[in-house]
């Protein structure tokens, strides 16, 4: 089978500084693949890269088997990879409405009504929320906007970056149950989380990064039941 997405012995670093100690990781069409780790790990870096915010050292980065590492991050997005940066990166001072629309602003299609009845479908207080600034939502609803801002690209491979971060547990709940919803739909997901648990009974398979590293990859089935795992990232 060949991946969708694909990173090869990839190297990144800030300046004199390694942050990715030649990583490898794959995404099969369909997939929701997890990358945990704690925090300094690299994860961010990893997702930056892959949507072209940073420039690898070495090794490369493929999507639909075309090479894309070093690519700009516009074209990488033209392309169909959408990434939702931690911390959200919404416009505060601009509206939901606006927030959305921009979303789809590298598109040549028109945004059809349907796209915003799915959106909120799947989020129904953003409708109520559809003219206020972005900036006067709760964290768990930026999430949301932020969520939906990057589906409105219309992405093959959607990059989530500790979507759960900060919010109230039924947030939390909400943000997962739509990560599964937006899979169903067939969209290919790589979610990066420090809430391993949730990850884990969300993803089909996972990668734990240790200090720019990975250093497993399994089905999470297998990582759930894993005493290494247990031990290090799901509290025993
Ligand atoms: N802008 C930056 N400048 C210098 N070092 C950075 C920068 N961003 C991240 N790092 C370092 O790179 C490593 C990986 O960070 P990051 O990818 O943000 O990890 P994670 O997302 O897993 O928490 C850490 O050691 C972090 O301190
Ligand atoms: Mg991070």
């Amino acid at each position: 089978m060949t991946s969708i997405l694909s990173i090869r012995n990839l190297e990144v670093g800030y300046g004199t500084i390694a942050a990715l100690h030649g990583i490898g990781l794959d995404v099969q069409k369909g997939e929701i693949v997890t990358l945990i780790g704690a925090n300094g790990a690299g994860k961010t870096t990893t997702l930056r890269t892959i949507s072209g915010l940073l420039k690898p050292r070495k090794g490369e980065v493929t999507f639909n088997g075309q090479n894309i590492s070093g690519v700009k991050p516009h074209i990488i997005t033209g392309k169909g990879v959408s990434h939702v940066p931690e911390g959200r990166g919404i416009f505060a001072n601009l509206s939901v409405a606006d927030n959305l629309e921009l979303g789809a602003y590298l598109r040549k299609d028109k945004i059809q009504k349907s796209e915003y009845d799915r959106i909120f479908s799947l989020f129904p207080v953003l409708k109520e929320r559809i003219k206020q600034n972005a900036g006067t939502l709760s964290g768990g609803e930026q999430q949301m906007l932020a969520i939906s801002r990057a589906l409105m690209a219309k992405p093959t491979v959607l990059l989530l970056d500790e979507p759960s971060l900060g919010l109230a547990p039924q947030m939390v709940q909400t943000i997962f149950r739509v990560i599964r919803e937006i899979n169903a739909e067939g969209t290919t997901i790589l979610l990066v989380e420090q809430n391993a648990h949730m990850a884990l009974v969300t993803a089909h398979r996972g990668y734990v990064m240790e200090t720019g590293r990975i250093v497993v990859s399994d089905e999470t089935k297998a990582l759930l039941a894993s005493d290494r795992i247990k031990k290090a990232y799901l509290g025993g």
